[in-house]
């Protein structure tokens, strides 16, 4: 039965997307890897941030389905119906690969920044994040109550300034280590240290960093040498671990206070264990760098054939954006490379600021064999709709 009672006007809402080219559809997709089936048919996967492909991995596979004979999940918080040995595992194993003395695992990455930010400073407090801060830290700020200020992205001077001001309780940094939408890396370095210098936590978020960069993998703070600067990191298992779930590293008093005070963790259920099992099982694969070697190795490929077609790239990165601006032609960008086979979003506001729609490139290790026929279809594409 459909309820007429309408208390907002939706449709027009929807309407008002549509007319704006900022509505937003779901596209069934089939199978899961560097190749998606989409209306039946083949294509090249670019929008995955499964980065080393471990979400296909045989391994961590078998590990999941032999650990769903103890069941599918603890169904209640982890304070309410017994603490998981292998929740506390994985959290060993995330603390001691990070180097640092505890880790706390949250159901996803979304929720561990909500968690772990807007209980770490309240209405008395600053916190000063950097632009261009992904939705959930930008969410988390919100939830926490405390003044906020937004410097410019990456910007030492702009955090300086931002920064000023005694009469606050306590003062907090929060930063992405690698820009979700821009891929470029934050100075960490000296942020930190600018942070630290006024007395503020430094927080960053390193989703799209963690388990690819740095000598040992541990992320950007490790590749920029500022893990000493670095007080806080909150990181995702759903992207490089190819897994499922959020988790915060730091000191043990700051993961006591968390468990006893984060409504984050204390008031859901415990993130299921299988995917905790998987993702002790994926970390083995990420400590190896066979699968960041093929990484870099698919990003500069495909950064040179990009810029050889005519696309000006910027970022370094594995998140590649190819900006277009307005956001009906990177709609059209989007459907034509679908069409030449190659599964790629244009990220549009409020994602990212009005007029400076792209198209996102995210590379994995497994498309090796893929990235001459992606180049091909962007090639195809731009040359149709003239953009180059
Ligand atoms: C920078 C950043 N932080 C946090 C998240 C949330 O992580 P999760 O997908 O595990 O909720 C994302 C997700 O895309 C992200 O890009």
């Amino acid at each position: 039965m459909v309820s007429k009672h309408e208390v907002v006007d939706f449709k027009n809402e929807l309407n008002l997307l549509q007319k704006n080219n900022l509505y937003r559809e779901l596209i069934p997709v089939e199978t899961l890897g560097s190749i998606v089936k989409i209306n039946g048919k083949n294509i090249i996967h670019l929008c995955s941030n499964d980065y080393l492909g471990l979400s296909c991995n045989k391994q961590v596979i078998r590990t999941i389905s032999n650990s769903l004979k103890n069941g599918i999940s603890q169904c209640s918080s982890r304070l309410v119906s017994g603490n998981n040995h292998v929740l506390e595992e994985l959290e060993y194993d995330l603390a001691k690969h990070k180097r640092r003395e505890k880790a706390l695992v949250y159901p996803t990455g979304y929720m561990a920044n909500l968690g772990v930010i807007s209980n770490l400073v309240g209405n008395e407090d600053l916190i000063v994040s950097d632009e261009l801060n992904h939705a959930s830290i930008i969410d988390a700020c919100k939830m926490s109550g405390a003044n906020v200020r937004v410097f410019k992205h990456n910007n030492i001077e702009d955090l300086e300034y931002k920064l000023s001001g005694s009469h606050y309780k306590r003062k907090l940094v929060v930063t992405e280590g690698v820009f979700s939408m821009d891929g470029d890396c934050a100075q960490l370095k000296e942020l930190g240290k600018i942070s630290h210098e006024n007395n503020a936590l430094f927080v960053v978020d390193d989703a799209h960093g963690d388990f690819l960069y740095g000598m040992h993998f541990r992320g950007t703070a490790e590749h920029f040498r500022a893990e000493k600067y670095v007080d806080v990191i909150i990181s995702s298992m759903s992207k490089a671990l190819g897994c499922f779930g959020g988790y915060v590293v730091g000191n043990g008093d700051l993961v006591e206070y968390l468990i006893n005070k984060s409504r984050q963790f204390i008031y859901t259920s415990a993130l299921p264990s299988i995917f905790a099992s998987a993702s002790i099982t994926a970390l083995k694969f990420c400590i190896k760098g066979s699968l960041q070697k093929k990484l870099w190795n698919n990003v500069s490929k495909f950064r040179k054939g990009l810029f050889n077609i005519g696309f000006n790239v910027s970022s370094s990165s594995h998140i590649i954006p190819i900006i277009i601006g307005d956001e009906k032609k990177a709609l059209t960008l989007s459907k034509t490379l679908l069409k030449e086979g190659v599964f790629v979003q244009a990220i549009r506001y409020p994602t990212v600021p009005k007029g400076s729609a792209r198209i996102r490139v995210s590379i994995t290790s497994s498309l090796e064999k893929h990235i001459d026929d992606a180049l091909d279809a962007f090639n195809r594409s731009a040359q149709k709709l003239s953009l180059i």
